[in-house]
């Protein structure tokens, strides 16, 4: 037993340590020129592993639920920040933060679905902008204006925005947040957009009239919850965005299987893209994912994985 143990010892003290690079996602991403962020759930903050992550390894942060419609404006006119306040102050202080998001189909009050006429929906949108974009103008780096407005096909989604306002709704909306908060970047975001495609056209020509028709917009945001493999033609889609003149974000990064390959390529695909800013990764541990099993960059006991290793020599090459 004793020779045996001896034995286990001395082979365990000749595995080599670590493969991994030195350092922190923050500090990697920052040398690139990147913010590189993660999604915060407010339900989360009094799990000190869950926070110290975050704040040792991430430069960004995205309140992942706490500044949505339903969260911050429940009934009509009456405003809660409670969680996204929480979120801000503690975690988000030093950190780049996003805002998401302002005007969404989902996580939408009935109150809202409920009403009815183009001057009734644009009010109380109007209002919800200036209300939540104000509380936070000075703190929003860039805010997710309209989310998922377009279907696959490239069509309009049907919503009570697009149905009673119709098409000019997303162009009122980035209206009313620079209204509302002129210092922040102005993001339209979606998914299912990394690759050139029916969607992505679509988006690409509604960027492109904003920005000949002077709409104030500065972001695309691609939200990437991705299959196991990273998509195809990523790069060369988020540069001809960027030839617009408008910045593209990674807003949502999730991997099915957390391939280190995949998670490789596709930092690897914002590096490259010189108008690329920053990632954040939709979830802490796999155990606060929204998605099922092995998604993000820490395990369920907050270890760092393969996927992690991967990105932050990726970031470091
Ligand atoms: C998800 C959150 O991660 C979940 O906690 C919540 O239950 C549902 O919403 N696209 C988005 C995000 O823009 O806001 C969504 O977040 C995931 C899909």
């Amino acid at each position: 037993m004793a020779v045996s143990s001896a034995l286990w010892v001395g082979f365990l003290i000749m595995i080599p340590t670590s493969s991994a690079a030195e350092g922190t996602l923050a500090e990697a991403a920052k040398a690139k020129g990147r913010f590189f962020g993660v999604s915060v759930l407010a339900g989360q903050l009094d799990d000190s592993q869950y926070v110290d992550i975050i704040n040792k390894e991430f430069s960004a942060v995205t309140p992942e639920n706490s500044m949505k419609w339903d969260a911050t404006e429940p009934s009509r006119g009456s405003f809660s920040y409670g969680n996204a306040d929480r979120i801000v102050s503690s975690v988000g202080e030093g950190k780049t933060l996003r805002g998401h998001v302002l005007v969404w189909h989902q996580q939408l009050p009935s109150w809202v679905k409920e009403l009815s006429g183009s001057d009734e929906v644009q009010q109380a949108m109007d209002d919800h902008i200036a209300a939540v974009a104000g509380h936070f103008q000075g703190k929003v780096d860039s805010w997710d204006v309209v989310n998922e407005a377009f279907e696959g096909d490239g069509s309009r989604r049907h919503s009570v925005f697009q149905d009673q306002i119709g098409d000019g709704f997303i162009e009122h909306a980035f209206r009313s947040a620079r209204a509302a908060d002129g210092g922040a970047k102005l993001c339209y975001n979606d998914y299912g957009i990394e690759s050139k495609n029916a969607k992505s056209d679509a988006i690409y020509a509604m960027v492109q009239d904003f920005k000949a028709r002077d709409v104030p917009i500065d972001c695309v945001g691609f939200q990437s919850h991705l299959g196991s493999s990273a998509p195809g033609g990523f790069q060369d889609n988020l540069q001809r965005f960027t030839d617009l003149g408008v910045e593209v974000q990674l807003t949502e990064l999730d991997i099915s299987g957390a391939s280190p390959d995949a998670y490789s390529n596709v930092v690897g695909a914002c590096l490259a893209v010189s108008r690329c800013t920053g990632i954040i990764v939709w979830g802490v541990r796999d155990s606060d994912s929204w998605r099922d099993g092995s998604q993000v960059l820490f395990d369920g006991s907050g270890e760092k994985k393969e996927a992690y290793d991967a990105v932050l020599n990726t970031l470091d090459a």
